[in-house]
Order: C-alpha cells, then structure tokens, then sequence
C-alpha cells in the first residue's frame, strides 16, 4: 500500500465519548498494545474523566498519549461538576479535547468559552485537541468556510506561537459525526485547505466524522490530512488499529 503522508507525524486519537468501565478501557489498551504500534505515528486515547486515572497506570510507558474531552478554564474553586487544568495534569493526563461539536451543540459552548479553555490549556502546558467543523445547515447556505474560519480564530485568539504550532487542530463537519456520513475527499481538501493557510505548518491537523477502515485509507492519502480524530470506529481496539495500520 502506497499512502502519502505530510511531512508531520501523523496521530491516530480515539475519542470514546461517554463509553466504557474501567475494566473495558484496561482490556482495551491491553489488546491495543499487544499488537505493532509503529512509531512513525502517534496514538491517542481521549476518556472520559473516571477513567483518566486508570489508564495513566495501564498506558505507562507506552506509546499511547492519554487526554481529557472537556476541562474548565479555572484552576480551582465553586465550579460544581467541573474538572480543572491542575486537576488533568496532577493524574498526568498531556492533551484535551476542546470545542468537540458535542460540546458547542448540546452543551453550548461559545467560541468565547471555548477561547478561555485554550489559553488554559497554554497556561498549564496541557496540549489541546481543538475541534471545529460545520453544521449541516451551514453547509448547504455556503457558509461552510466562513464558519470554520471564525471558530478558528475566535479560539485561538490571544494563544502565542508555540502553543499554536504544538497544538492539534480537528476539522470535524457537524453532520459527518456519527452519522455515517462521511466528508468526501474533495470537501476534506478544500476545508484542510482553509485551515493549513492560518496554521503554521507543524500544527497537526485530523480529519474527525464517521472515519472507518473503508474509507481510512483514501482519507490518509490526502497530503492535508495529517491523522484522524475517531469516534465509534475506536471503541473497538481490532477496528481502530485497522484504521491506522
Ligand atoms: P465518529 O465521531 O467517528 O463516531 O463520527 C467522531 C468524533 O466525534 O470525534
């Protein structure tokens, strides 16, 4: 198989979402790490916060990078349900998964919300997986690039140069999430596109949005695409690894 990649490290992250015990997150890894983990590619695993502490111990000195799908912006204090910066990295979590759409759209985050979490983010050197894309409607009112151009700058707004060359950027179409649907190769190109121009070139930047081992493989092959944020195709450790051998 002949596959073109960017000249940045690609990165495989699996977002379970609100999925798995810790029992199911340690078989997960267990099995994961029993095969090949090649290291011209990074791995990710993004969990919820119970499992956060456990799979630090499981992961251990492995490949395997482990981050947050949410955080607040304070360090501490009268912020019921909330989990802090200081909080991830005292149980060594490395990354956070800020702005994914199902955080804006069902839980309201604002462009401005989403902005404060990422200059949190910097502050605690916690490496962000910021997410955008665009909604089905949109889309269809040609208002697909103008909206991922707003909610990159909006978020990024303030960040300096190293956050923003370390960061990873997920351009996850709305309507592609679990849908299904997934963005065709053309639709990636031209939003990546957009995307890279307001981007140092080191920012690695994934496709996010029913990715699954049929399509993996011509998405890879995209020189924009530098690795895939996967939702329902990771919760299984035989199909995510199809996905990134
Ligand atoms: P999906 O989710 O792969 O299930 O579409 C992707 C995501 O929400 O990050």
């Amino acid at each position: 198989m002949m596959v073109q990649m960017s000249q940045r490290k690609p990165l495989f992250a699996a977002n379970w979402k609100m999925h798995k015990t810790s029992a199911e997150a340690t078989s997960f890894v267990r099995e994961l790490l029993s095969g090949p983990m090649p290291d011209s590619s990074d791995y990710l695993i993004a969990a919820s916060f119970t499992l956060l502490s456990g799979l630090r111990q499981v992961i251990g000195e492995s490949p395997i990078l482990l981050a947050a799908q949410n955080m607040f912006f304070e360090e501490q204090g009268a912020f019921t349900g909330e989990i802090s910066p200081l909080q991830l990295k005292d149980i060594g979590v490395t990354h956070v998964i800020i702005g994914h759409s199902e955080r804006r759209h069902i839980f309201g985050e604002s462009d401005e919300l989403l902005n404060k979490k990422l200059l949190a983010c910097q502050n605690y050197g916690l490496i962000p997986v910021f997410c955008l894309g665009e909604t089905s409607e949109e889309r269809e009112s040609g208002k697909a690039a103008e909206t991922i151009k707003n909610q990159l700058s909006l978020g990024i707004n303030g960040l300096n140069a190293a956050t923003v060359e370390n960061m990873i950027v997920a351009y996850e179409p709305v309507w592609a999430i679990g849908t299904g649907k997934t963005a065709s190769p053309e639709q990636v190109e031209e939003m990546h596109h957009l995307l890279r121009q307001a981007l140092p070139d080191t920012t690695r930047l994934l496709y996010g949005g029913s990715v699954k081992p049929d399509n993996s493989e011509i998405l890879l092959t995209l020189p924009s695409v530098d690795g895939f944020l996967v939702g329902g195709a990771a919760l299984d450790p035989a199909t995510f690894r199809q996905i990134f051998q």
